[in-house]
């Protein structure tokens, strides 16, 4: 009876651990090849498991983005890890919003629906197949740079936050999430938790950064580049 008894139990530590591996935690501890293979498996449906609301998204993100934005006449935006194009079409859909986006993903499946959809299909977006811990673009290229929902995923988010920062140019808005909560428990060793992605912010070397609740499991941080400051492809800093 006592082998049955811890046979099952460990059966049910390995089913347990299997979970958090392959679904609580999205595969982050298998590596980006995984994490994109399984948001390519679930990428016609993950709109509406989200569930994410259009005028939510114009609030919370698209509005403070152009007000942060409003020096710039025709801002260039680059969202990292853009899924099925929440912040393009969230962008593209305010009128006062005249510059362009790009958006990069590692999943082709997500950038596949993307792509089909009508408020992120426009001659001022672009969608290109690329992995946030080496990102297809210049340095110091982009008006905003915005990561939301993607860090916890990623194998190295320190390595992720510089790259963010390459892009960003002197001066400009970076916008990410950060996973908070009992949530944040799901990824040991990822920045997630309150204060954590704040101080990785700030010994990269960014300003003005603030954090605001945003849903129940993310907090959303804004922050500035410093307007003399840059970070090139080795995180080194120059300005
Ligand atoms: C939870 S979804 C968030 C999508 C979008 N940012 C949003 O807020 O709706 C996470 C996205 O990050 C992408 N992703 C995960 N790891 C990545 C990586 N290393 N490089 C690029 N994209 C990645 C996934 O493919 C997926 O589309």
């Amino acid at each position: 009876m006592v082998g049955w008894g811890m046979g099952l139990l460990l059966l049910g530590v390995l089913g347990f651990a299997a979970y958090w591996a392959l679904v609580l935690s999205e595969g982050a501890y298998f590596g980006p090849r995984v994490v994109a293979w399984l948001y390519d498996r679930t990428a016609a449906r993950y709109d509406r498991i989200k569930n994410t609301q259009p005028s939510d998204d114009a609030r919370y993100l698209a509005r403070p983005l152009l007000l942060a934005l409003e020096a710039v006449p025709d801002p260039l935006v680059l969202d990292v890890g853009t899924g099925t194009g929440r912040v393009p079409a969230a962008l593209l859909a305010e009128e006062d919003f005249c510059g362009r986006v790009l958006g990069v993903d590692r999943s082709p499946g997500m950038l596949g629906q993307a792509s089909c959809k009508p408020g992120v299909v426009s001659e001022r977006c672009g969608l290109v197949l690329g992995d946030a811990g080496s990102l297809p673009v210049g340095d110091a290229r982009f008006d905003a740079v915005i990561c939301l929902e993607v860090l916890e995923f990623t194998a190295c988010p320190q390595e992720v936050l510089r790259e963010l920062t390459r892009a960003l140019k002197p001066g400009g808005v970076l916008l990410i999430s950060n996973r908070v909560g009992l949530d944040a428990l799901w990824y040991p060793g990822r920045l997630c938790g309150r204060g954590r992605l704040e101080a990785a912010l700030r010994l990269l070397g960014l300003e003005v950064v603030e954090t605001e609740t945003w849903q129940t499991y993310y907090d959303l941080i804004w922050a500035r580049k410093a307007p003399s400051a840059g970070l090139d492809r080795a995180g080194t800093q120059r300005g």
